[in-house]
């Protein structure tokens, strides 16, 4: 009754930010993402028999903080199975944790994989893809690799789905990590927040579903100056949200601005890269692989960045034998 799985973070190109369902976690807008691969999350899950409550690590520490969503997420998968065992839930991540490196969605992606596993229940990805949005929304998309879609279903439960394998349009990311510690505002509470108090809110559930099909459209023709316009869009209008909340949300820090020039600075002198921020303040540029090392080594000489990490694209979740 125990197994492994490993996730990649993904990063949205068409930002999800709002609910319009919270009991189910409905997103209220379509998102569009990138799977990475060099940045990981590696869960082992035992349900153990005998075992009082569920125990969650992370990186070796006892987590009680993110226990609750880890027991609720298992809770469900423990439903569907007919088990009623506790687990010991270990986890690992290779990057800062709840910084703005979507460290949820690896990490929920991760979860539910392992969890189904080690309960006999032979999901899907699309039935893993559910499981997990219930716990994060953008961890529905982690369960699948390369460009991954997440439209509004109506009449059905949102599904992320592969848009286009990683290999079809092999992109770079380049992440300049600004800060290592914890975001002050989680995603969960700052979309509350936003939904209920930001001037600008109603603009966004109305323009993004136009900024999905155009984004949609600009991947499946590989048009690089295209995507690049409308992911920029889509980042800066979320981050317009959140500023317009009350109080206003303000994610990002001097080096999350000054990368932010930059990235447009190597774009007019010829480089292909754009870049997109999420809810915290580390910045993400995406470029086309013979532009990285140069937008590597230009983020790396801004004051503030603490360290650049390079990523092709990637795979969904996994399982794997074990953590080595
Ligand atoms: O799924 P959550 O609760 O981690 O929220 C994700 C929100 C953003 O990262 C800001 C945007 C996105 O689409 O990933």
């Amino acid at each position: 009754m125990q197994a492994t799985a490993q996730a990649q973070p993904n990063i949205a190109l068409v930002k999800y930010w709002g609910k319009r369902d919270q009991s189910r976690n409905l997103p209220a807008v379509p998102s569009l993402s990138i799977t990475l691969d060099t940045l990981w999350t590696q869960t082992r899950v035992a349900f153990e028999p005998g075992l009082e409550a569920d125990r969650f690590s992370l990186n070796g520490n006892a987590e009680p903080a993110h226990l609750a969503r880890v027991s609720a997420t298992l809770d469900r998968l423990r439903e569907l199975a007919g088990c009623g065992h506790s687990a010991v839930v270990e986890s690992v991540n290779n990057f800062p944790t709840n910084a703005g490196l979507a460290s949820s969605a690896s990490g929920f992606a991760a979860l539910v994989t392992a969890g189904c596993a080690a309960l006999g229940l032979e999901f899907g990805p699309g039935q893993r893809s559910r499981l997990a949005r219930l716990a994060s929304g953008s961890a529905a998309r982690s369960i699948f690799g390369g460009f991954v879609e997440m439209p509004l279903d109506p009449h059905n439960d949102d599904l992320a789905m592969s848009l286009l394998e990683a290999a079809a349009w092999p992109l770079q990311v380049v992440v300049a990590v600004t800060s290592r510690a914890e975001k002050p505002t989680g995603s969960r509470a700052g979309m509350l927040q936003s939904a209920a108090s930001a001037d600008f809110y109603p603009a966004w559930v109305e323009t993004t579903p136009r900024d999905f099909q155009q984004a949609r459209a600009a991947v499946l023709g590989r048009d690089f100056s295209r995507l690049s316009e409308i992911s920029e869009h889509s980042c800066l209008k979320m981050h317009a949200v959140m500023l317009s909340a009350r109080p206003g949300l303000v994610y990002w820090n001097s080096a999350t601005v000054d990368c932010l020039h930059r990235i447009r600075e190597l774009r007019r002198r010829g480089n292909a890269v754009f870049f997109t921020v999420d809810a915290g303040p580390q910045i993400k540029a995406v470029c086309l692989p013979e532009h990285r090392d140069h937008t590597a080594r230009a983020l790396a000489e801004i004051p503030g960045v603490l360290e650049v990490i390079s990523s092709g694209l990637g795979a969904g979740a996994q399982l794997l034998p074990a953590i080595p």
